[in-house]
């Protein structure tokens, strides 16, 4: 922790022991705190990197929301190559290197979009938030739950937005699948069993251009030991948190939001197996098993990510005894399976909340040797949501309409930390090969 986090933090800690901590619900700023914006919005990219640059491209399609700086250690690669991209765009910003520099030399900056590595997110979504701006932060919400509790302690005390970045949360089809589909229909019966993966191909590890190294004194300054760990932060266990965390939290995010619940036990095998340990710290394979407790019983779901295959690539499956809901936030996969002995869904197609199956696959084929009920190619009621835009906007959109003050957060700081919590203890599990059961107070920040 830096002096100035050290400081704020104990400043945090010390609010909270005199009780000075608000308490909201999900997602409200404080109110009263600060100005409704009904103009345009100014923001700041923390952190231009691969994924600050989609973010960026995703806010340049978004009306209402202007770019007025760009912060970014890399000075001679990301930070320019982001300042060049948005004055193509007319959007003429001031750039940093030093995050502390830009929120106190910039006026009138209204948000902040922080897409760091993960173990940078506390210290500076924290300050952000103190210099009274709202936060978009990306996901893994921090590499420690230390990390993430005062991000959620200084979201409560500013009264200042954090939006953390699972942005599956405000996919239309996501959201079509929970509301419409999940709770209203109930269209998967009693949801017994979740699966989902996230399988990757081999990659070999990220370079730098010859003429792009970073000084080894900036480096130490932003806590990399080496370029080559700066390049591959997601494998350092100081810095990330490997395969499960950075992709897996997507999609276990999904498994709490659509159970509505968190799980009770988690179990997990994981192993540096196929990597180099010398540059590859954490697991690059994890297996875990999660129970669930929901008012409808007991649910216990798998998930897997693999960093050497990428079949079938990722996606998350509830299965129920009615039926089965297969998505994923590839738009091209998205499906629910009736149970051949379930009620029909013609009520559910005929009020547009699914797609009827192609006629000439109305009909379960089961398999009749063996005289078994195992459906081997149900009908495949498609999805009617169409979602063509780029996956981070609409929660960007969400995030801007917050700071307006005409919607409220999808993925507010309290749920991110739910999220960390489990995604964090999926790696404790692993590393200690031992089952854990989660008190459900372990959830709360
Ligand atoms: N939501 C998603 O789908 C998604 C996808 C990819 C990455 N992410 C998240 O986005 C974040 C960034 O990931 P990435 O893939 O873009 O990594 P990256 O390494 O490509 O980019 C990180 C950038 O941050 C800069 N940086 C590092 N420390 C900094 C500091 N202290 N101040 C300012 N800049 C700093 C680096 O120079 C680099 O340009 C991670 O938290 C990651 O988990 C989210």
């Amino acid at each position: 922790m830096t002096h100035i986090d050290r400081r704020k933090f104990l400043g945090y800690a010390a609010a909270a022991g005199a009780g000075l901590l608000l308490t909201r619900t999900h997602g409200e700023g404080a109110p009263g705190k600060r100005e409704k914006i009904s103009g345009e919005v100014r923001i700041a990219l923390i952190g231009s990197g691969a994924q600050g640059q989609v973010l960026m491209n995703s806010c340049l399609k978004i009306p209402g929301v202007r770019f007025q700086a760009v912060c970014d250690i890399w000075e001679a690669y990301n930070l320019r190559r982001a300042q060049r991209m948005l004055e193509k765009f007319g959007q003429k910003v001031n750039a940093y290197e030093d995050y502390r520099q830009m929120i106190a030399k910039e006026k009138g900056l209204d948000a902040v979009l922080i897409a760091t590595p993960d173990f940078w997110h506390a210290p500076q979504t924290v300050d952000c938030l103190s210099a009274g701006l709202h936060v978009y932060c990306e996901k893994e919400m921090s590499n420690t739950l230390e990390g993430a509790r005062r991000m959620v302690r200084a979201a409560r005390q500013t009264g200042n937005l954090l939006q953390i970045g699972h942005q599956r949360r405000s996919n239309p089809r996501y959201l079509h699948c929970y509301r419409k589909l999940i709770r209203e229909a109930k269209l998967l019966g009693r949801i017994t069993t979740v699966n989902g993966q996230w399988n990757r191909a081999v990659q070999p590890d990220n370079t730098w251009p010859k003429g792009a190294v970073i000084d080894g004194a900036i480096l130490r300054k932003y806590g990399f030991r080496t370029m080559e760990e700066f390049r591959n932060w997601r494998w350092y266990r100081h810095l990330g948190g490997g395969p499960v965390v950075d992709l897996g939290s997507h999609q276990l995010d999904i498994y709490n939001w659509f159970l509505d619940t968190k799980p009770r036990t988690i179990v997990a095998s994981g192993g540096i197996d196929y990597y180099d340990r010398k540059t590859h710290e954490w697991f690059d394979s994890v297996l875990a098993t999660f129970e669930y407790e929901t008012p409808q019983g007991k649910v216990r779901a798998f998930y897997q990510t693999i960093s050497t295959n990428s079949n079938q690539g990722y996606s998350e499956s509830f299965m129920g005894d009615q039926g089965t809901l297969v998505i994923s936030e590839s738009a091209s996969r998205g499906a629910a399976y009736r149970e051949p002995t379930a009620p029909e869904w013609d009520r559910w197609v005929s009020l547009g909340y699914l797609k009827a199956p192609a006629s000439e696959v109305t009909k379960p084929q089961t398999d009749a040797v063996l005289d078994v009920r195992e459906t081997l190619a149900p009908p495949s009621f498609e999805l009617p949501v169409k979602f063509d835009d780029p996956y981070h906007k609409p929660h960007l959109e969400n995030f801007f309409n917050a700071v307006r003050g005409t919607e409220k957060l999808n993925c507010p700081p309290e749920i991110g930390y739910e999220t960390a919590v489990t995604v964090l203890t999926v790696n404790k599990a692993a590393e200690s090969g031992k089952k854990i059961t989660v008190d459900p107070r372990e959830f709360v920040a």
